[in-house]
């Protein structure tokens, strides 16, 4: 009996020995300890006219996710004076309810209580007012690159909002997505200002690509993992109250947007058509409309230099099943 216990507690520790390792390098502990996160500071930042201004410019995206939209009518506007006013994220397929909440200063539903670093933590950082790890769809993992002038400025922006009183239902993230997603915040402790070479349009272009998430639409991605040498490619549909809709394949490939110049680059992002052809609303140019003509030549000039791929998505035709991305979207039964 004795040496029966003393192989037990062999190859029960050794199992755990296992377990140890195979989280550490798969999963990691996050999920089991809890985000990274540092403390709160008692920063405030000043409110300026510049920063009023400059926040505006880029606050355009924080309020196209963080307002209830009419999705039925063309264009999916913003319902008029809801603007920060949150809403119940729109597309199916989500790990559980998502809601992208009131950003506007209504004491009872909204941010009247939250301090600028709450805010200026969970743009750059991932982490909400109450310490959880934010669902992704937040986009802090490209905010990161927001310097700290550009997470003032939004922040002043967004606090300027007139208060909406808009209930909403709290997120609820399905297991075990739950706790997976705690490994993705990473605290910012170093000051972050504007990276190197930004006259270079090419490389501005790059970051703006980044800050504004083109790839997280225009990029397919299953369960979550970006699909490999697909970079642009198009593919992964919303499904929604507006049908089913793929993003473009948006590379310089012919099967892509090798027919446009920048003429027609900023036309089409500035109207919503492609010359006679209407846009999807979940293509949000409500948001890119605002940017400037030299950032919105930036975003073309770099999106010339990604690698062309061949990919044919056409939403005039039927989803039907892509064996290069592997899901289903319109054309895809021609690649
Ligand atoms: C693509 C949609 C999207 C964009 C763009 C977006 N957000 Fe969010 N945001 C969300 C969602 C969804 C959540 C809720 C995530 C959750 O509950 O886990 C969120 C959460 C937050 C939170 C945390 C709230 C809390 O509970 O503490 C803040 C603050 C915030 N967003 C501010 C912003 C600001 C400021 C911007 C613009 C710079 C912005 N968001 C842009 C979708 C978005
Ligand atoms: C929320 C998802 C989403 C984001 C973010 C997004 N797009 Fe799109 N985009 C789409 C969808 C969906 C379509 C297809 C719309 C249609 O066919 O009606 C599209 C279409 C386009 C087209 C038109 C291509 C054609 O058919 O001629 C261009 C150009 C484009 N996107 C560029 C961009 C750029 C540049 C960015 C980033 C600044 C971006 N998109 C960000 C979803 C998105």
């Amino acid at each position: 009996m004795r040496k029966l216990g003393k192989w037990l507690l062999i190859v029960v520790g050794g199992l755990a020995v296992l377990l140890v390792i195979a989280i550490s390098v798969t999963i990691g502990w996050r999920p089991f300890l809890g985000p990274k996160s540092r403390p709160l500071t008692s920063r405030t930042f000043e409110r300026t006219p510049q920063r009023l201004e400059r926040g505006k410019y880029w606050g355009k995206g924080c309020i196209y996710c963080h307002s209830p939209h009419d999705w039925a009518a063309p264009g999916a506007p913003i319902v008029a004076g809801m603007e920060g006013s949150g809403e119940v994220e729109p597309y199916a397929n989500l790990p559980g309810r998502i809601v992208a909440p009131n950003l506007t200063p209504d004491p009872a539903t909204g941010t009247a209580n939250w301090t600028d670093d709450q805010f200026a933590r969970a743009i750059r950082e991932g982490i909400g007012h109450d310490g959880r790890a934010l669902f992704p769809l937040m986009p802090y993992l490209n905010f990161r690159e927001f310097t700290d002038e550009d997470v003032a400025s939004i922040v002043v922006f967004i606090r300027s909002l007139p208060p909406v009183h808009h209930e909403l239902p709290k997120t609820e993230i399905i297991f075990p997505v739950k706790y997976l997603i705690r490994s993705l915040p990473q605290p910012i402790t170093a000051p972050v200002g504007e990276p190197e070479g930004m006259s270079d349009p090419v490389k501005r272009g790059a970051r703006l690509v980044k800050l504004g998430g083109c790839a997280d639409c225009h990029t397919p991605s299953d369960k979550g993992e970006p699909v490999r040498g697909m970079d642009f490619a198009g593919g992964a549909p919303f499904v929604g109250p507006w049908g089913s809709v793929a993003p473009a394949n948006i590379t310089p490939d012919p099967s892509g947007i090798s027919y446009y110049d920048e003429a027609l680059f900023l036309q089409t992002i500035r109207t919503g058509m492609v010359k006679a052809r209407e846009l999807s609303p979940i293509m949000p140019v409500q948001v890119y409309r605002n940017l400037s003509d030299d950032d919105l030549k930036a975003i073309f000039a770099y999106l010339r230099t990604v690698k062309p791929v061949h990919h044919r998505v056409d939403n005039s035709l039927p989803p039907t099943f892509c064996k290069l991305c592997r899901l289903k979207h319109g054309g895809g039964d021609q690649n």
